[in-house]
């Protein structure tokens, strides 16, 4: 039997439904933040991803997934979305755009040649967005609240953010020569990546899995420390706006990040849920000044973050949160002969037109089997469609959990339908039993509604 490769996942039934959930919710909160969609392709040239992200980081040294392509090309599958949309932004004129800066949103398959283990995948989904042409703080601010708010709207509670600054080019090299000098007496203790990421990337070192716990670690320089004058009043910046949108933070000066293009803020939101395991860090960003300039283009401020899917699926599931996910059908049609599937064809058709969930018989089963395949599809109501009713221009349907039937006309059977599944409120959560109530659109129960999922976008006052 062929099976998958090491490290990639398939995503199939309920499981699938949270994917697409979470996706859709991303989708409703970038809208609010009018960051656009931005497609660009999983397979770039290999020296975008050594240029940009760095010829030293774990990502770039060991891995990315290369191949030479049939025309001798070097290829590389990408690792990461921020150099491909900073290479679109360039390749696309973005920057001559009157309307800045430009914020853009992307969802798309990465690969890493890492270990496997439990949230560290080879083929992995990332969300991020970015926002390029803006050096004011209020972007660093925006973008972080973003992030934590996507978090909320999910449901997650149990989320801690990191923040952090490594200050300008000047602030940055001051701290990584402190950082060699403080290192360079222990580095015999540490591993053997660390002992490699001294002379080419210390900050490296303070992110090393293996070496955490070490008291000389604990003790290292802190970026903050090195930040001259400018930088340390850009992060007061940042601070005060995440505080004017009360986003709780904690400064922590660990969080350094393991690519090489950060400059200014750097931030990593953790699930503090029990049970996650090492790779808790559910999704990371920060600013990148350099990077534009450095794939040769315009000298261009940009900030932006990623996080994985993966990751916020398992926290959700490990914080057990409620999700709104249809789980069920409207309507199971069920029929005997012929002429009665026949008629099912037609209904089903007309009635899934009219926005309702239905299901039919696919594979032969006999009445029987029907009833249990209704049950098994959750389905709230079922029609067993009879040659004589239908010759009356009549139906007999059921609530399949009252067993409560009742024959009526087929002329007012998506009236019928309509009043029966769409009553009282729309939101799942809502403990509202007004049927004026619908939350997420025009709700107009003026207080009755106790709605508190604020990405229903309930309108009661
Ligand atoms: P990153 O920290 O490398 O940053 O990745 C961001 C997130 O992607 C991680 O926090 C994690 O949730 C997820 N992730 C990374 N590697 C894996 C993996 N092997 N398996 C599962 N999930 C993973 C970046 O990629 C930057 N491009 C973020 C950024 C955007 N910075 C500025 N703009």
């Amino acid at each position: 039997m062929i099976q998958k490769q090491k490290g990639c996942n398939d995503i199939y039934g309920r499981e699938a439904k949270i994917w697409k959930y979470v996706e859709s919710v991303i989708d409703a909160a970038m809208e609010k933040y009018n960051y656009n969609y931005i497609r660009t392709p999983i397979f770039e040239s290999t020296e975008l991803f050594h240029r940009g992200i760095g010829e030293s980081t774990d990502i770039v040294s060991k891995e990315t997934y290369d191949f030479v392509d049939r025309g001798g090309r070097n290829i590389t599958l990408r690792p990461e979305g921020t150099a491909g949309v900073v290479r679109s932004y360039i390749e696309n004129k973005m920057y001559g755009d009157p309307n800045q800066p430009v914020k853009v949103y992307y969802n798309g398959t990465m690969y890493r040649y890492e270990r496997p283990q439990s949230g560290r995948d080879r083929e992995l989904t990332q969300f991020g967005m970015e926002v390029l042409g803006s050096d004011d703080p209020i972007t660093d601010a925006e973008v972080i609240s973003l992030a934590v708010n996507i978090y909320k709207m999910l449901g997650l509670k149990e989320i801690k953010v990191n923040i952090n600054s490594l200050g300008d080019k000047e602030s940055r090299d001051n701290y990584r020569k402190a950082l060699v000098e403080y290192f360079r007496p222990h580095i015999n203790d540490f591993c053997d990546d660390c002992k490699t990421r001294l002379e080419k990337n210390p900050l490296r070192i303070l992110d090393c899995k293996v070496d955490c716990d070490k008291d000389v670690m604990k003790n290292a320089p802190k970026t903050i420390d090195y930040l001259n004058d400018a930088s340390l009043k850009r992060f007061e910046s940042v601070k005060e706006y995440l505080d004017i949108m009360q986003i709780k933070y904690e400064v922590n000066p660990s969080i350094v990040r393991g690519l090489d293009y950060y400059n200014h803020t750097v931030f990593e939101v953790e699930a503090k849920v029990e049970g996650f395991g090492a790779n808790n860090v559910l999704g990371g960003g920060g600013r990148y000044n350099g990077l534009c300039d450095q794939l040769d283009g315009p000298e261009t401020a940009c900030i932006g973050f990623a996080s994985g899917v993966g990751r916020i699926v398992k926290a959700l599931e490990l914080e057990n949160v409620k999700l709104p996910i249809v789980d069920d059908v409207d309507l199971f049609l069920m029929y005997v002969n012929e002429d009665e599937k026949k008629y099912a064809i037609y209904l089903a058709q007309e009635l899934r037109m009219a926005g309702f969930i239905v299901e039919t018989e696919y594979t032969g089963r006999g009445l029987k089997g029907q009833f249990k395949q209704a049950d098994r599809l959750n389905a709230k109501y079922i029609a067993v469609l009879n040659s004589e009713d239908l010759d009356n221009n009549e139906i007999r349907i059921k609530n399949n959990q009252t067993k409560e039937e009742e024959l009526i006309s087929l002329d007012v059977l998506i009236y019928y339908l309509d009043e029966k599944l769409n009553t009282g409120c729309e939101d799942e959560y809502c403990d509202c039993d007004d049927e004026d109530c619908h939350c997420g659109d025009d709700c107009s129960c003026e207080g009755d509604c106790h709605c508190e999922h604020d990405h229903h976008e309930c309108n009661c006052k």
